[in-house]
């Protein structure tokens, strides 16, 4: 892989993104000690304090177009499960589409960019933010409830070693789901499920829609059964029903 480490930089998602025109070499990684303009998911900020966390993109080349982007957020998911798994010996929970829990609450977010059309080649940068250790005068710009990995160990994380196995297992992922996509990965991806069998909320824009969450299908969509009616839902907001 080709790996750059920046102390500062505005984003790594970005920073890729803006390579894109360069023919990056597929699977190359940004880490960044420090983010000025960390971007979560709908437009909302990724608070990224200095040194303590991490912040990787990986850069990762879509020969059959969007269309094969489907999914990869799902994949993402998993390969964070494997790393913080095999590395920290410890388990996450998965959220639909692309949030990584922990004991209930957030550890790990994930952004993917992608630039292309449907059916034409494609470019996607795959962001992931991970809580090694959030520093507490950061977590109080933090809007939702989150959890960082020193909370649960009490083993000193090295990130270094943490981060190689973040991208290996990331690589290896992608390959899979290159190779046969997501059915490989449905049993796995039940098994860490935070919320399925349960009654959960669903926010599509302006729309709100209850159900019990029935897991994933082979497309990545989310299962929804409503009165007994099984619907494949491609996007929007989940949570528990209260
Ligand atoms: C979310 O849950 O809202 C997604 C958060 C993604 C954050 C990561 S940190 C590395 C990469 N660079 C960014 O600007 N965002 C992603």
């Amino acid at each position: 892989h080709l790996l750059e480490v920046h102390s500062l930089i505005d984003s790594t998602n970005d920073h890729l993104m803006r390579l894109i025109p360069e023919r990056m070499s597929q699977g190359r990684v940004c880490l960044a000690e420090y983010q000025s303009a960390g971007r979560g998911r709908r437009g909302r900020q990724w608070v990224s304090p200095f040194g303590s966390q991490i912040y990787l993109s990986m850069y990762w080349y879509l020969e059959q177009g969007l269309a094969g982007a489907m999914g990869l957020s799902l994949v993402t998911a998993l390969a964070v499960s494997d790393a913080v798994k095999n590395y920290c010996d410890i388990q996450v929970e998965l959220k639909w589409p692309n949030d990584i829990y922990l004991s209930g609450v957030k550890l790990a977010g994930i952004l993917i960019d992608l630039e292309g059309q449907a059916l034409e080649p494609s470019h996607s940068v795959i962001g992931i933010g991970l809580n090694v250790n959030m520093p507490e005068e950061s977590a109080k710009s933090i809007d939702q409830q989150w959890t960082d990995l020193k909370s649960h160990t009490n083993i000193t994380i090295d990130r270094d070693g943490l981060c190689a196995e973040l991208i290996s297992c990331l690589w290896e992922r992608l390959l899979q789901h290159r190779e046969s996509g997501l059915s490989g990965m449905l049993d796995e991806w039940h098994k860490y499920d935070i919320y399925l069998n349960k009654p959960v909320k669903l926010l599509t824009g302006e729309r709100t829609t209850h159900g019990i969450c029935r897991g994933i299908n082979n497309q990545g969509a989310l299962l929804l059964d409503v009165d007994g009616y099984v619907k494949a839902i491609y996007g929007g907001e989940v949570s528990l029903r209260g």
